[in-house]
């Protein structure tokens, strides 16, 4: 491999961070029709969503679109319970009132008072993620968060990652403990 994956965060991190705003939301509009007007969208009746911090692909479309479909929608949580970090699902009703800012100041649903939901429940997952390639695979922020959440979830449920085309590698670093994704979704690609 010619790349580590820390050379790979650091890399593709700078190039999205040189997005303009006007990009960034026009490329995001882009992308989250596409997802909206999918097949695996109109099936699915409970779907997990980030919330974009930074300059990840803005997931507001999506979550709209959901909620005014009649879906379910979920968002991640952030558990820290000492060194343990892992991923909890909470379902939304309100995108406005129901987050507030969690860790890095990313939003997070209020879980005290939301449902938690089970992995085995969501049908689609909208997954995040700094690097891709035309293998569908994914390089994160380096937690591991994703990818042990992922593993959870039930045979059948899909794993679409949004990526801008710049994060598009011809191959990423990839470990065994590394998910693969089921689609990986651009401005201008579906991969
Ligand atoms: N299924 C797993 N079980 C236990 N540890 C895991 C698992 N997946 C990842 N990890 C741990 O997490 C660390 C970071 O993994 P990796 O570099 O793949 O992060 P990432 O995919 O960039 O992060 P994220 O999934 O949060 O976006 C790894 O060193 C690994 O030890
Ligand atoms: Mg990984």
């Amino acid at each position: 491999m010619f790349n580590s994956k820390s050379e790979v965060r650091k890399q593709i991190l700078a190039a999205r961070s040189g997005l303009t705003e006007v990009e960034l939301s026009s490329k995001s509009d882009i992308i989250c029709e596409k997802i909206i007007n999918s097949g695996v969208f109109a099936g699915a009746g409970l779907v997990l969503c980030y919330m974009d911090f930074k300059n990840e692909v803005k997931t507001g479309g999506i979550i709209r679109g959901a909620l005014s479909s009649g879906k379910r929608i979920g968002l991640p949580l952030v558990y820290k319970d000492g060194m343990d970090r892992r991923l909890l699902a909470y379902e939304i009703k309100d995108p406005d009132n129901d987050v507030r800012k969690g860790t890095l100041g990313i939003l997070e649903p209020c879980s005290e008072r939301l449902y938690k939901i089970n992995a085995g429940e969501i049908d689609l997952v909208i997954v995040p993620g700094v690097a891709f390639d035309i293998h569908r695979q994914r390089v994160g922020y380096g937690a591991g968060l994703y990818d042990r959440f992922l593993q959870n979830l039930r045979p059948g449920c899909m794993k679409v990652a949004i990526a801008f085309d710049i994060q598009i590698m011809d191959m990423v670093p990839a470990e065994t403990h590394d998910i693969k994704m089921d689609a990986i979704i651009t401005e201008t690609r579906m991969i």
